[in-house]
């Protein structure tokens, strides 16, 4: 087996995997951005294949972290621009101390199990694995339980992760995380609302396009408020949250998918009367979309489709259903991959310290 440890050495060695998930109702525009406080309350789907895997130790001697991706250190490839996460980790330890002690430079290597700019948010789970493995080689933690013992909570790790991308703070709870703004940020919290058991659903994520985004997801976090539309989403929000939440309730994935629908082509038009006019996806993107809500109005397809900040759609539905769905795009779209994705839990927390040096 190869080895997914930093250094042969490593003491203290945790590894943390975080689940990736799919925003219901999008956290789009930011009340305060430097602390990723959202403008509104928004709810994701976790997703149980995609998932970053972060081992992480203590080093001696280093002076600052080492961040790495790959699955083994003798192929893993540093990271080069990591200033983001090297603040975040500094910030993050100042937060655990307060807990107690969290000394020595951290050596990381981190994974993802889907290709980076597919339709899947990499700095979600990402954030939501750096912050859980780093909090367990410092503290010495072996799982989720011990954390708890220390004071450490899943609403703590899932504030801190925030920091680091917002959406992280939807990665750490599993099923359906609903993350609410609160008046203040101090207030905003995130966590399950209905467990991985209560619904399952199949997410099909439609690689349309794979080159990476022009315009990030920060930086349209802050165009979004030069819309003219930005105010009627605003005013619409709390009412559609309270219907998904309703749909979710009686697992009615026909009133959930016409919701989600509504709700991705708002955010998308919201971008496009930006004053800076963001378009995250072209003609092959629309077509999909139109070819789906055909199928659909003929009764020969039952998937509804939201988009994050990009080209790729992701689409909703029953398990059962996946074979028929699979089939149909690719016999319309063969060019276009398609992963297969659905509803999972929240994020593990595990020690290698035993398994260091036996494999
Ligand atoms: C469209 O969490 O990536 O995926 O907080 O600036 O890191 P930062 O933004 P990020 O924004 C995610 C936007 C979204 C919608 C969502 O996941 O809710």
């Amino acid at each position: 087996m190869v080895s997914i440890l930093p250094t042969s050495s490593a003491t203290g060695a945790c590894r943390a995997t975080a689940p990736s998930n799919i925003a219901l109702i999008k956290y789009w525009g930011k009340s305060d951005a430097s602390l990723n406080w959202p403008a509104n309350d928004s709810l994701s789907m976790t997703l149980s294949r995609a998932h970053t895997v972060t081992t992480a130790k203590k080093s001696q001697g280093m002076a600052a972290h080492r961040i790495a991706f790959g699955t083994s250190s003798d192929t893993a490839i540093p990271a080069r621009d990591n200033g983001k996460a090297q603040q975040y980790l500094e910030w993050l330890r100042t937060e655990v101390r307060t807990f107690g002690p969290a000394e020595g430079a951290l050596d990381i290597l981190t994974n993802n199990s889907f290709p980076s700019s597919c339709g899947i948010a990499s700095s979600a789970s990402g954030f939501a694995a750096l912050t859980l493995a780093a909090v367990g080689a410092w503290t010495g933690a072996k799982n989720m339980d011990q954390l708890k013992a220390l004071g450490i909570s899943t609403a703590h790790l899932s504030a801190w992760a925030r920091r680091g991308s917002g959406s992280a703070c939807r990665s750490i709870d599993g099923g359906f995380v609903r993350w609410t703004r609160g008046n203040s940020p101090e207030q905003q919290s995130a966590g399950t609302i209905f467990c991985d058991d209560h619904w399952q659903l199949a997410d099909l994520i439609v690689m349309i396009d794979r080159s990476a985004k022009k315009v990030s997801s920060t930086e349209g976090h802050a165009r979004t408020w030069t819309s003219p539309l930005m105010k009627m989403r605003m005013s619409g929000l709390s009412e559609r949250m309270k219907h998904v939440l309703e749909a979710i309730e009686s697992r009615d994935l026909e009133r959930l998918g016409t919701l989600i629908e509504t709700e991705a082509t708002e955010m998308h038009a919201v971008m496009m009367t930006a004053i800076q006019r963001t378009d995250y996806f072209g003609t092959p993107t629309i077509n999909f979309i139109s070819w789906l809500r055909n199928r659909r109005a003929a009764g020969n397809i039952e998937a509804w489709f939201t988009l994050d900040a990009g080209a790729n759609p992701h689409l909703l539905c029953h398990p059962q259903h996946v074979a028929h769905l699979r089939e149909q795009i690719i016999k319309n779209f063969p060019d276009y991959k398609i992963l297969e994705d659905q509803t999972g839990g929240g994020a593990k927390l595990e020690s290698l310290e035993e398994k260091s040096d036996g494999h």
